[in-house]
């Protein structure tokens, strides 16, 4: 089995203290207001659990699950939607929750079809950006953390679906 060398990039701490300041710029732009945030799994299920723990607005989740097509490293740009969100959109502030934005395939795709659902709003908030790397043209709206090019592991982010339970984000230097 492949043993792969791993070094802390970004600690319980710097997770925690992003977490923070991006549930607060969403509580603050929606104050009032309710938001529906949806889970893309199955990256986001920590990143979004502590997430909508620390937003101060009222808050409703959903789940959806998303393959893309590809290598383990460079998405295809072939995307499904494998289970689907179940709550209605319609009239709704909306926020997608991922964990990590690359080409932006996967994202770009899911935007799409979620906005012929008619929400009020939708926006896109990401744990981390690979902004460097894309291969569409996709701005998130909320960024924890942007980073250059590197394979990262732990807190959601999988490598052969192992070290998903990591509390912190791990580079993996001989990936
Ligand atoms: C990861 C991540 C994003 C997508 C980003 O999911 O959670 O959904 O890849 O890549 P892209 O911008 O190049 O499309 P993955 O397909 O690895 O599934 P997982 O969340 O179940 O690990």
């Amino acid at each position: 089995m492949f043993e792969p060398e791993m070094k802390i990039l970004y600690t319980r701490e710097t997770i925690a203290t992003e977490v923070r300041r991006l549930a607060a710029e969403i509580s603050t732009e929606f104050s009032g207001e309710e938001v529906l945030m949806i889970c893309v799994l199955k990256g986001s299920f920590l990143f979004f659990a502590d997430l909508v723990r620390e937003i101060t607005i009222p808050v409703v989740v959903d789940f959806v699950r998303v393959a893309s097509y590809g290598s383990e490293t460079q998405s295809s740009g072939i995307v499904e939607i494998r289970k689907d969100v179940e709550l209605s959109l319609k009239n709704q502030n909306v926020i997608i929750v991922e964990d990590i934005i690359d080409s932006g395939y996967t994202i770009e795709t899911l935007y799409h079809r979620l906005q012929q659902r008619s929400p009020k709003v939708l926006k896109v908030c990401t744990l981390i950006d690979k902004s460097r790397r894309r291969e569409v043209d996709f701005t998130p709206d909320y960024v924890g953390v942007s980073m250059e090019d590197g394979f990262i592991v732990g807190y959601g982010l999988d490598l052969d679906e192992r070290y998903r339970n990591l509390c912190e984000i791990y580079l993996v230097e001989n990936a």
